[in-house]
């Protein structure tokens, strides 16, 4: 045989192996929703903005300029926590105001425009906790609504179904987490969606989640272990831990539980070959700061060790990377998150 001919057919032997190698590769994983996950990378979430009651402010206004700030010192995406149930109608055919959804037009074609990737979610549906039957019709239609309008958005926008599904939720989540997906399925057949365990995303309620065989899906978890220490002097816990001041973090038994809880989401996932989205985690400004950077720089570290994507609780409020009044970012916290 020509030494050509022959380095020709050895080429072809080689390529063939190896593109069979590849798609067994790709059929044990699908590579797509990791590559998805990979592009949310490091975030943050647009805390108390959107998610706060309807026409009560928790303080924060983002404007154009907080998005172009947020990719500039080095994020790939936002999180936006929408309170869309206060801006439902009650009954039939449970429509969204168009006078929030401009609102929320505005915000992802800001963040677009700073080329950042967006997860937008239902957040704080708090009537949905509390009595799930009764609301199951209404929550479909808030996803049916919303999936149908951003249908034609690109590959940058992701669908978290619901944040932290709490309470009564819990027995119905893994039912209702179908029913929202086949909403947003009708009108975006492979958009990356969101979902995440029972009992607030909880790491250790990863076991109650059943997921649907839908190769588009990213995993969520929350992490602010140990509460007493990330949720000390915070308005809105129990007394218990509100009333909790100067407490530190830090020490050896203390990072070894972060390690193997975060250990424990990693495991999970690998077992059930799905990417991991760390949406949320923070230590509110009451701790003392050495510690929160402490706690913060452990979980960075340990999610990206793990090839989880995150997203930093939260921008402008109490757990704020950026300083609203000042009009600049809380430095040791930013470069907390951004690493490197
Ligand atoms: C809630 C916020 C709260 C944060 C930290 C989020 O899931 O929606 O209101 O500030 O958790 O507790």
């Amino acid at each position: 045989m020509h030494t050509t001919s022959f380095r020709n057919c050895l080429t072809f032997a080689l390529l063939t192996c190896c593109t069979a190698t590849l798609q067994s590769v790709q059929a044990a994983r699908p590579s797509d929703i990791f590559a998805a996950n990979q592009a949310l990378g490091r975030g943050t979430n647009l805390g108390n903005y959107l998610e706060a009651p309807r026409d009560a402010s928790w303080g924060i206004t983002i404007e154009d300029k907080h998005l172009a700030a947020i990719k500039a010192a080095g994020f790939d995406s936002v999180r936006i926590p929408c309170r869309w149930s206060d801006y439902t109608s009650k009954n039939t055919p449970y429509q969204i105001e168009p006078k929030f959804l401009r609102r929320v037009d505005h915000l992802l074609a800001t963040a677009h425009r700073a080329k950042l990737n967006v997860v937008l979610n239902i957040h704080h549906y708090e009537e949905l906790n509390n009595n799930p039957r009764a609301h199951k019709d209404r929550f479909v239609a808030i996803w049916k609504q919303i999936a149908h309008r951003y249908r034609d958005h690109g590959k940058w926008l992701y669908f978290e179904i619901c944040n932290e599904p709490q309470q009564d939720f819990n027995e119905y989540w893994n039912e209702y987490l179908v029913a929202g997906l086949s909403a947003i399925r009708a009108s975006n057949p492979t958009r990356p969606c969101i979902v995440g365990p029972p009992h607030w995303n909880g790491i250790w309620a990863l076991k109650k989640l059943r997921l649907p065989a839908d190769e588009n899906l990213i995993v969520t978890v929350h992490m602010y272990n140990p509460h007493e220490f990330t949720h000390q002097g915070a308005s809105w816990v129990e007394d218990r831990i509100r009333r909790i001041a100067n407490r530190e973090w830090g020490s050896a038994e203390e990072l070894e539980s972060l390690h193997a809880e975060m250990a424990q989401a990693a495991t999970w996932a690998r077992e059930q070959n799905r990417p991991l989205y760390l949406g949320e985690f923070g230590a509110y400004q009451a701790a003392p700061m050495s510690s929160r950077l402490r706690w913060t720089r452990e979980i960075v570290r340990t999610a990206e060790k793990h090839g989880m994507s995150w997203a930093y609780w939260e921008f402008g409020a109490g757990f704020g990377a950026f300083d609203l009044d000042q009009d600049r970012w809380r430095k040791p916290i930013l470069d907390t998150l951004i690493q490197n």
